[in-house]
């Protein structure tokens, strides 16, 4: 009977663990204990797994002595309908606050209507909403970096360059930009900022190709590939609003016989590991830290203080930083 009973807590075990990686949802902690509910846009991004991983492990450090916090993570799947019915059945099942990385921007108002109604704190991150739909509650606010400044730091480690981004030497920095969603603020500065840096040093730029590959790597494979089939020796630099592009990137350089550093420059954002280890061996030009842990741990901080009551700010923004060899 024992063995039995052994037995079916093992095959129980299993199966929550089969659940936990297999499964759109993922839940630790005790039950009784305080709880957060954190809605992700897709578990299927290289980032937001590592920014996902992190806050999850924050949660179980906090939980140790007597305080309990538990922790459900669900996945959005890229679709907005699909976030709102997952905040509606984190609303029905009264948490006590949720962590929201939005599908899209643009519907953070409803989210935050519906959390004011049911007296939810609401901690937006990755994803920044307007400060018009910020301003709509006071238990609600913003954990992120600021986008415009990793798009400058990619500018300045190209102008950094021996070249100053012209490798070619024809005079101009011709570039490709492979961009994010578009309606990705993220998307939008950083494209943006990091030409506007080089034009700032006094460089002239020229946009060769500018496509969006959604912040995939097989995206960003494919369409360095579709651009360097197109304009060749032409290309200076090749611009990835983040580092799982820049890596289907630099598939796509090697696989067209080119080689970065020597007549071709390559850039992403998040200091993923495998883009660190690209810089380390000269694959890629540089990238930004996009520094997913000490967002996530900031995002939990204030999300238990909007529990207790505290007052919380608007907008915490965490520094990006340069990495270059
Ligand atoms: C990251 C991307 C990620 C996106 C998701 C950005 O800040 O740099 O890697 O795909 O957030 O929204």
């Amino acid at each position: 009977m024992k063995i039995r009973l052994k037995l079916l807590s093992y095959i129980l075990a299993m199966a929550s663990i089969v659940c936990l990686n297999g499964c759109n949802m993922q839940t630790t902690g005790d039950e009784g204990a305080m709880d957060i509910g954190v809605a992700i846009y897709k578990f299927d991004d290289n980032f937001m797994t590592l920014y996902r991983n992190a806050l999850e492990n924050y949660v179980n450090e906090l939980s140790k002595g007597d305080k309990a916090y538990r922790v459900t993570i669900v996945d959005g799947k890229g679709d907005q309908a699909e976030q709102t019915n997952q905040i509606d059945t984190f609303i029905a099942n009264k948490v006590d606050v949720i962590i929201c990385n939005l599908v899209q921007a643009s519907s953070a108002a409803t989210i935050i209507q519906k959390c004011k109604s049911a007296n939810i704190p609401v901690i937006f991150i990755n994803r920044e909403p307007t400060a018009e739909d910020l301003a709509l509650w006071d238990r609600v606010s913003y954990v992120g970096a600021d986008a415009r400044q990793s798009g400058k730091f990619q500018g300045e480690i190209i102008a950094e360059t021996e070249t100053k981004g012209d490798i070619n030497g024809d005079g101009v920095v011709s570039y490709v930009m492979i961009t994010g969603d578009p309606e990705n603020v993220d998307a939008q500065y950083r494209t943006e900022f990091s030409i506007k840096a080089l034009n700032d040093a006094g460089i002239q730029t020229k946009e060769l190709f500018n496509q969006r590959g959604d912040w995939a790597q097989e995206r960003g494979q494919e369409l360095t590939a579709t651009a360097l089939a197109n304009f060749g020796s032409e290309i200076d630099v090749i611009f990835c609003n983040n580092d799982a592009m820049a890596l289907g990137a630099s598939q796509a350089i090697t696989a067209a016989g080119r080689t970065v550093g020597k007549d071709i420059y390559l850039v992403g954002v998040d200091a993923l590991e495998e883009a660190q280890s690209l810089v380390e061996s000269g694959k890629m030009t540089g990238t930004v830290l996009n520094d997913h842990v000490a967002q996530a741990k900031k995002a939990v901080d204030v999300a238990l203080q909007a529990v207790d009551g505290g007052m919380i700010e608007k907008n915490y923004t965490i520094d990006y930083v340069k990495i270059t060899k």
